[in-house]
């Protein structure tokens, strides 16, 4: 939520900023801006929009020129999306300009007190109040003036600083949200992400919470939260620029989609040991915990909604999901018997960060499942686990949401084998079935071309229900918002046994009903379910696993998909439905990979 970039070297930065917003646009899209440093002067340019926008009023502008400078761009908290409430913003002696991702809690209290003193504020922001507090008090010394100022603040910062008395230095502080250097030789970068600097640096250094440094061309400094100096080690980025591009696809979307197989595999098999899952970095006796409890938000709950269905049938333990946001005010059951199971591709969103707090609070044990490496998730959690799905820049996952369910499918044959619920031969043939899922995930993208032609058909449609049994339903839940937040239709993700309960009222003439059939043994049920669809008007749709000859007497179009064991199907079964949403959402000329009022690191409440 709102990306931030800093650059200082030899060369313009301007470019270099406006290539790093770019790169995080994911992270917010209501507006953006830069400000570079020349001569003791800070100079400023922002507008309402994509960073594309930005980029004409740079074109135009001459006076950008300096050659170290910060970016930004927003995912609206405090005042609506306008060119003023557009960050960077200044002090207003124009001696200072920040970035800001995060929220200032007691922003209200400071700008009375400031304004009480003289200030003078032009935004409705809350990270003007820290622009303002700095300038305060800055009486020559910037490190003291940043110490003085984030004492006061409460709430959530990753900051990035210019001063005019500081030439050729950038600023950067982090707290509670995510902040990177980058490393490069006669240049240096900070950003909210690597993307917005690996086409540049592969060498990095994690900044703490409450850590802050300054960075010249040729140096970077980094002080911990009392000022002190202190020695940071280096780590290199394995991934290379192409993934983070879109390498000739049209969206980062289809690219991510297409990129599954290669994610699973390097997900799934370096866990594969002589015919048995190993989960090194899980040092935990399972057999200590009588629950287990998945929580997460948006696509990543629907994981866990997976998850729980397999590991319940698996480890015959019980298993509850809670979605993160709701966990803390639900005074839930939770001991030091509970395993609490986490899952985020970014590692960053706040109501799981909370939902982890208050797990820990409880003295539950938690195991996070987790892509970014070196997360505030990652941190925070006693175990993690890392899928390693690589980065994921369109706003809507695919490649992230995949990645979780193997791992789940993996930790449940892992756990049942530990509590004794299966035995070796079992966990050797389910291993066996994990290890055919990129395979599988591969020959289900041939479907591709015939995922586009149903689209076509169907892509005018403005409601739709996605039904399905079991883990079908779980699947139906992510293929539904998949829908909902590309392509701006109407869908509801429904079991099938309980639309007759209601919801079949809606049923009418027309309707597209996407029936997930998968899961074999409950196929005559969801039949059944299709049928009185049917009777009532509806079209349709039909996902089922090969070799299902009975589905086509049943449903309008059928899209048939690779078998695999059942409990793993759901890996497999989801991406027709990420390439359904894919084309309605283009057919519909929709910005598939920023989404409206969507950001993809959801760092607020
Ligand atoms: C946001 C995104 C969703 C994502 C959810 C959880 O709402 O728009 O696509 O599933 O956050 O994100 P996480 O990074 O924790 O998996």
């Amino acid at each position: 939520m709102c990306g931030i970039v800093g650059f200082t070297g030899t060369t313009d930065a301007k470019g270099i900023l406006l290539d790093g917003l770019k790169r995080l646009e994911y992270r917010g899209y209501d507006s953006a801006g830069i400000a570079v440093q020349n001569n003791n002067v800070i100079k400023m340019v922002k507008a309402s929009g994509k960073v594309d926008n930005l980029v004409e009023l740079v074109e135009k502008n001459k006076d950008i020129i300096g050659n170290s400078g910060i970016g930004h761009t927003r995912w609206a908290t405090h005042g609506v999306p306008s060119d003023v409430n557009a960050h960077p913003h200044m002090s207003t002696d124009g001696k200072f300009a920040i970035v800001h991702n995060g929220i200032i809690e007691n922003h209200a209290e400071i700008k009375a007190e400031l304004i009480a003193k003289g200030a003078k504020f032009l935004s409705d922001t809350d990270t003007e109040v820290i622009v303002q507090l700095i300038d305060y008090y800055y009486k020559g010394n910037l490190k003291e003036a940043l110490m003085k100022a984030t004492a006061r603040l409460n709430g959530s910062y990753a900051l990035g600083v210019l001063c005019a008395d500081s030439p050729n230095t950038i600023y950067a502080v982090k707290y509670s949200n995510p902040l990177i250097i980058g490393v490069g030789a006669g240049e240096n970068y900070f950003a909210s992400d690597i993307t917005a600097f690996i086409n540049h640096t592969k060498n990095v250094i994690d900044l703490d919470d409450g850590e802050f440094a300054s960075l010249t061309p040729d140096k970077v400094t980094i002080y911990d939260h009392s000022g002190k100096e202190i020695k940071k080690e280096e780590r290199k980025i394995t991934w290379d620029v192409a993934a983070a591009e879109k390498s000739g696809y049209e969206h980062f979307m289809l690219k991510e989609i297409m990129e599954q197989p290669a994610a699973l595999k390097a997900t799934i098999e370096p866990r594969i040991r002589d015919n048995k899952i190993h989960f090194d970095e899980l040092d935990i006796d399972i057999k200590k915990y009588d629950r287990i409890l998945i929580t997460a938000c948006g696509s990543a709950y629907y994981a866990g909604c997976v998850g729980r269905d397999i590991i319940e049938k698996l480890c015959k333990l019980h298993v509850h999901t809670e979605v993160a946001s709701e966990l803390r005010y639900r005074d839930p059951i939770i001991d030091e018997k509970t395993l609490v199971i986490v899952i985020s591709q970014s590692g960053e969103t706040a109501d799981t960060i909370a939902a982890i707090k208050e797990a820990k609070s409880k003295n539950a044990t938690v195991l996070a499942i987790v892509n970014v490496v070196g997360s505030a998730i990652a941190k925070l959690a006693d175990y993690a686990i890392y899928t390693w799905a690589g980065p994921e820049i369109a706003v809507a996952t695919t490649k992230g949401y995949t990645t979780q369910v193997a791992i789940l499918a993996m930790f449940a044959v892992w756990a049942a084998f530990e509590l004794g619920k299966i035995n070796e031969k079992e966990f050797e043939k389910y291993t066996e079935e994990i290890k055919k899922i990129p395979e599988r995930a591969q020959r289900t993208l041939d479907l591709n071309a015939r995922v586009k032609k149903l689209a076509d058909k169907y892509y005018q449609k403005r409601s739709m229900f996605f039904i399905g049994r079991y883990l079908d339903y779980a699947v139906c839940l992510e293929g539904s918002l998949k829908l909902k937040e590309i392509s701006y239709i109407h869908s509801e993700a429904y079991a099938a046994g309980e639309l007759k309960h209601g919801t079949i009222a809606l049923i009418e003439q027309g309707r597209l009903v996407v029936a997930v059939c998968c899961y074999e043994p409950l196929l005559d049920k969801i039949i059944s379910n299709i049928q009185q669809v049917k009777a009532r008007g509806a079209e349709v749709m039909a996902l089922a696993m090969e070799d299902n000859k009975k589905i086509f007497t049943e449903a309008d179009d059928v899209l048939l998909v690779p078998k695999i064991y059942e409990l793993f199907m759901p890996v497999i079964e989801i991406i027709p439905l990420q390439l359904f949403a894919y084309y309605v959402a283009k057919n519909n000329k929709c910005d598939i990979d920023k989404p409206k009022n969507l950001a993809k690191s959801v760092t607020v409440e």
